[in-house]
């Protein structure tokens, strides 16, 4: 036999017997019989240099060949046996029972309280505004007609940033920046986190608060309380009763603390006799801050179109951790952001 058929023979066998193989071992044996330093084909090709040269060419190209061929079936077998193995482990189960469906959360209580409250407030035609957390004191103070004195201003009171920035204590700086976006007639409510220096059962460092801003021509005191009133009888009842007493902020004037006549009791008293735990025998339970929007306040954007001469407001502020605690008696606002569940999906079902 010659050299050629032998090398041709000798392939062939190998690439027969790497094809029939069904382990990753069987397939390394095969390599070394077939390729390894004592194996048949590499001894020949190591004998070409000894051979005539008319031989030379031809054997050492068929033996190369020879030896690619079966290098080539080596690998493509290996690839084969690999995926085989990753198929064999991912093999699915038609039979077993499907995997139970997970269950769906749903809006936290504070969130779900503030789209009520905007619910309202859209009905009534305001639009919703927003301004950042991280706020200038110039529009959390300044612009408000609040007095470098004033004690909200004091390292204590707020987060600074730096001398000239603040996490917002409140949301009234986004009556600052509707004005400045937009010319009179206006009529905003702005939801959104504020941030205190502040941590106990009914203050948390960080609440929320939705603000409202109505700024046009003619606007009085008695607008501000029919607004509310149509706020209270939405969020806590049709028979409820809006109280305004006479407060401070720097940017309203006059300012007003309001207070909702309580819906768990009558005038402060249980049916039995028993005074009312939630508003502590009052009857009435205070809700937000509100005024008319101080002179100063507009002065601040007169060049946007607010003439302290031509337009009058009124401006209010509400915290939402203290709507959702009064309307579903929860204890303590820190359970609002401790995320223990057996608290979180009592208000789950809406
Ligand atoms: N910004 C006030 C607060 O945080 C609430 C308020 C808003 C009062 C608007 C009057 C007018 O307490």
């Amino acid at each position: 036999m010659s050299a050629s058929d032998r090398i041709s023979e000798v392939q062939d066998e190998a690439v027969a017997a790497i094809e029939a193989a069904d382990d990753p071992e069987a397939l390394e044996r095969l390599r070394i019989q077939y390729l390894g330093r004592k194996a048949e084909l590499p001894q020949l090709l190591r004998t070409i240099p000894q051979l005539e040269p008319a031989e030379r060419a031809a054997i050492g190209a068929a033996g190369n060949a020879a030896r690619g061929q079966i290098e080539r079936a080596l690998e493509l077998k290996e690839a084969d046996l690999a995926a085989g193995e990753i198929a064999a482990d991912d093999a699915i189960d038609v039979s077993l029972p499907g995997a139970p469906s997970l269950p769906v959360g749903h809006v936290h209580l504070i969130t779900q309280t503030r789209r009520d409250i905007e619910d309202v407030f859209l009905g009534l035609g305001f639009q919703v505004a927003e301004g950042p957390e991280v706020e200038l004191v110039e529009y959390t103070f300044d612009a408000l007609n609040t007095d470098v004195t004033h004690p909200s201003r004091a390292r204590t009171d707020t987060f600074y940033i730096d001398d000239d920035t603040v996490l917002r204590v409140h949301t009234s700086p986004v009556q600052v920046r509707a004005m400045i976006a937009q010319p009179p007639p206006i009529y905003v409510i702005a939801p959104g986190r504020v941030y205190r220096p502040d941590n106990d059962a009914t203050h948390t460092p960080q609440f929320h608060q939705v603000e409202g801003l109505a700024v046009d021509e003619g606007v009085t005191l008695a607008d501000l309380k029919g607004t509310l009133l149509a706020f209270a009888r939405a969020i806590f009842g049709p028979d409820r009763d809006v109280l305004l007493r006479p407060h401070f902020f720097p940017f309203t004037e006059p300012s007003v603390e309001v207070d909702v006549s309580c819906f768990n009791c009558d005038a402060g008293y249980m049916r039995d006799g028993s005074r009312c735990p939630l508003c502590k025998g009052s009857g009435w339970l205070e809700v937000l801050g509100a005024g008319m929007v101080d002179p100063n306040v507009f002065d601040y954007v007169r060049e946007y179109g607010y003439d302290p001469d031509k337009v009058t407001g009124f401006a209010f502020g509400m915290g939402v951790e203290r709507i959702a605690m009064l309307r579903h008696g929860v204890p303590d606002l820190r359970l609002y952001f401790d995320g223990d569940l057996r608290f979180l999906r009592q208000f789950g079902a809406r």
